[in-house]
């Protein structure tokens, strides 16, 4: 059984780098490590949190139950057809570690998610997206350890109901413990470039590998986006909102410049980011949280902030904007 550890700080485990300790802290690889851990009944019944690579996470207090920490594991190739290679991966493996041995490969389509902190299994379960691109589309199915009934169940990409930075492992299966992932990855490489952002390195041309393409995208989000071992964060702090066309248009009579992104029917998104630019927070200090000076929409720790100075912050940052647009920001990392 793995060893669980008692009292142990969470500092190294969140990419804020905010401290908070755990009760009881276990490392797990497997459905069979969680299961023998939960056998035991000393730490069965006690509240639990499963973290993987903590890039979602704020911790604003201790945790008086059990960490399970997903680490380690594997990536292996399983099956192929015509069109694709199906590669399982472990959920406790590094997310990019993933990505770079895809591209090693040749198993392509998941270069527009490179760079981004966190696990497999954070992936799946939060619906990383990046630059066109978000990892239900290359989601198979989900292995998952169901602790309350001990057995381990596998959802199909319709079970897990993904949507826009969420899933059903988000909502209605809370419980559910993501154990490893089922990725259908193209064969042939078919880019991605039509965000902004990349359309601008790339013009009409486009870029002949997927490593060309990898790298673009690390190089864009170098430009934006803190290196978490640098400028502790996590990430975009808030989604962006999605309002109605009628709300929208009201928006638009106010503020002409702002920018969204129709999704469709009648909804639009939002950037948040903008908005937060807007009512004048790029940059904001409190303490040592602040908004990020290069894109508003990431929290970050100067050095020494709480996670709880970080959670005032989001808070001041989301009433800002709903009091200037009436636009409600929600968190998108898990606040504990
Ligand atoms: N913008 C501003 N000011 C800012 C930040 C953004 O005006 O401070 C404007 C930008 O100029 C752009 C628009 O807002 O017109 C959107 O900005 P950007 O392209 O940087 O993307 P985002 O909406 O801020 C989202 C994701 C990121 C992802 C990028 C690229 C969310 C919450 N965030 O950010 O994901 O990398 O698009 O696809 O959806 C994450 O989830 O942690 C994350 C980093």
């Amino acid at each position: 059984m793995p060893v669980v550890e008692q009292n142990v700080s969470l500092r190294p485990y969140n990419t804020f780098a905010v401290e908070a300790l755990a009760r009881y802290f276990v490392p797990v690889e497997t459905a069979e490590d969680i299961r023998s851990v939960l056998a035991d009944p000393r730490y069965g019944s006690l509240p639990r949190f499963v973290l993987g690579g903590g890039s979602n996470t704020l911790f604003t207090r201790d945790f008086d139950g059990l960490v399970l920490h997903m680490t380690g594991g594997s990536v292996e190739l399983v099956d192929e057809n015509d069109g694709f290679y199906f590669v399982r991966a472990s959920a406790g493996v590094v997310w990019d570690d993933f990505v770079r041995k895809a591209l090693d490969n040749g198993w392509y389509g998941l270069e527009n998610l490179t760079a981004i902190p966190g696990t497999v299994g954070g992936a799946a379960v939060q619906n990383i997206g990046a630059y066109g691109v978000e990892a239900a589309e290359r989601i198979v199915e989900v292995e998952c350890f169901d602790p309350d009934r001990r057995v381990v169940r596998v959802l199909s990409l319709a079970d897990c109901d993904y949507g826009y930075r969420t899933s059903i492992f988000k909502t209605a299966e809370k419980d559910l413990i993501v154990t490893s992932v089922l990725f259908a990855l193209p064969k042939v490489f078919e880019p991605v470039c039509s965000y902004k952002e990349l359309e601008a390195v790339f013009g009409d041309k486009k870029p002949a590998t997927a490593r060309e393409l990898e790298e673009a995208v690390r190089a864009v989000r170098a430009r934006k986006l803190p290196d978490p071992a640098v400028l502790p964060n996590a990430g975009s702090f808030f989604k962006n909102p999605v309002v109605t066309r009628v709300k929208m248009q009201r928006l638009l009579e106010e503020t002409p410049s702002l920018v969204s992104y129709p999704l469709g029917g009648a909804r639009t998104k939002l950037a948040a980011g903008w908005l937060i630019e807007a009512c004048g927070l790029k940059g904001k200090r409190r303490g040592a949280a602040g908004v990020y000076e290069r894109q508003a929409l990431v929290l970050v720790n100067h050095g020494g902030a709480t996670g709880a100075q970080i959670k005032e912050l989001a808070d001041e940052v989301a009433g800002a904007v709903r009091g200037r647009f009436g636009v409600q920001l929600e968190p998108e990392p898990v606040i504990l």
